[in-house]
């Protein structure tokens, strides 16, 4: 580490709390290693200088990598038009109009400025269509960072969590109410759910899933199924698409799977690394949004920077791209080649695993079991998957952990970088005995 970046991560300690902005799972996961100065398509420079391959891509926003050429050029433009320009902007009147021609539940859009935005709206919205109060929200989703649903999030430490339905809060400060207000059900099990729903269908506002659930895919017949009961008791049924908007293709996975839920949320990969997030809907809710609504059914959400131009000007730019050279079949390319490529090295090192994801949404877990749910993601050997992590900046690639996702300008070069990087990780962990360590413990 040069001065010059010890110098910042003093700093950094002085001013920051815990010099970072990372909580996971709440603990304190220690000084960062490296500060990232700069960005370039697949790539980030470090401020010591180092070029390293970029798997995170800003917790999977980075669709196009960065520094994106056509983007920046539109921001740029934009910006010399005017950053902030108060109600309705061009730019978001535009994006609403592609989005809606691509995402089959979209009769309407409103442009905010997070995925945790869209999803206080959302719950906002679905609450004041019905008039009842509880969200039934799945076991290990997350749906951002807001009081209402920061309960039994896979950032939370399930060995102190209540029995379904009762939801578990994933931190201090929120209030108690909060959680009478959350029902909890297992992922992937239609039968826990169904019955969870049944006992308490006069009090739910809606069910909220991410319909692939940070890499852990739903089985055929899930969000089927969901669709199903939500018909039957006209409850709205919410897509989390935060992770799986305009990744897994340009209609989500609503469009990829072919279930149309009432409301989707967004944020992430629309933005092309510029912060928005977006709730669409179907007009019949959508409608709460709209000031001049009869009886005077609508919800407060005014945001001072709601329809900005800047970030809908990227997201409109970045759809437009997404549209073009075959994007989906290059990010789905590097998706399968990365889970075949993975799977082939855990077999050489006769390390027992699970493949999951879709398209470039790419995870793994070392247990001989399915993970169809949260339960089953934490029974792996998830001390064999932090150690590969850790090992990950030594090879010079960011995001080490699984839950790897690509961008349009990741091909063979920065798929054979990411593969060696691995093997390489366990290969090292062989030698110094620290997998044989691992492997013995979780024999135990
Ligand atoms: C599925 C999902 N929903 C919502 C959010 C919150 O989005 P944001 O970080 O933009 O507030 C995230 C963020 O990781 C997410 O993965």
């Amino acid at each position: 580490m040069n001065d010059y970046t010890s110098d910042l991560i003093t700093k950094a300690s002085k001013y920051i709390p815990g010099a970072s902005y990372y909580t996971l799972g709440l603990n304190y996961p220690g000084l960062p290693e490296f500060i990232i100065e700069k960005g370039q398509g697949p790539y980030i420079y470090t401020t010591d200088g180092i070029k390293m391959l970029d798997v995170t891509l800003a917790h999977g926003s980075l669709i196009l990598g960065h520094s994106n050429k056509i983007i920046s050029e539109a921001v740029q433009k934009q910006i010399s038009m005017g950053t902030a320009l108060t109600n309705i902007t061009k730019p978001a009147i535009e994006l609403a109009e592609i989005m809606v021609n691509t995402i089959p539940c979209a009769d309407k859009v409103r442009i905010v400025n997070s995925g945790t935005e869209a999803s206080i709206l959302a719950v906002r919205l679905v609450r004041a269509v019905t008039g009842k109060e509880k969200i039934l929200k799945f076991e290990g989703a997350y749906h951002g960072f807001a009081d209402n649903l920061i309960f039994n999030t896979n950032y939370g430490k399930p060995s102190e969590w209540f029995p379904y339905p009762k939801a578990s809060s994933d931190t201090l400060g929120v209030s108690a109410s909060q959680a009478e207000t959350v029902l909890i059900a297992p992922y992937n099990n239609l039968e826990i759910t169904s019955r969870i729903i049944d006992e308490n269908i006069k009090d739910i506002a809606g069910i909220i899933v991410e319909p692939v659930m940070r890499g852990i895919n739903s089985q055929t017949d899930f969000l089927q199924g969901l669709r199903t009961i939500c018909d039957k008791y006209k409850t709205p049924l919410i897509f989390d698409e935060v992770i799986t908007g305009f990744r897994v293709s340009l209609g989500g996975a609503q469009e990829y799977f072919g279930i149309t839920p009432d409301i989707a949320i967004y944020g992430k990969s629309l933005g092309a690394g510029y912060p928005i997030g977006a709730i669409v809907g179907k007009d019949s809710l959508m409608r709460y949004l709209d000031p001049s609504s009869e009886n005077g059914e609508h919800i407060f959400s005014i945001g001072s920077f709601h329809s900005n131009p800047l970030c809908s000007t990227a997201a409109l730019y970045c759809i437009t791209e997404l549209q073009k050279n075959r994007s989906y079949e290059k990010l789905n390319s590097y998706g399968d080649g990365l889970r075949s490529g993975l799977s082939r090295i855990f077999k050489k090192y006769e390390l027992p695993h699970f493949m999951t994801g879709l398209g470039s949404i790419v995870e793994f877990f070392f247990t001989s079991e399915p993970v169809i749910d949260y339960k089953c993601s934490i029974n792996s050997n998830l001390a064999l998957k932090d150690l590969i992590g850790s090992k990950m900046a030594e090879f010079k690639v960011v995001g080490g952990g699984g839950r790897y996702t690509s961008s349009t300008m990741h091909g063979k070069r920065e798929l054979d970088w990411m593969l060696e990087a691995v093997d390489l990780s366990l290969d090292n962990a062989q030698y110094t005995g620290a997998l044989n360590s691992i492997l013995e413990k979780s024999n135990k």
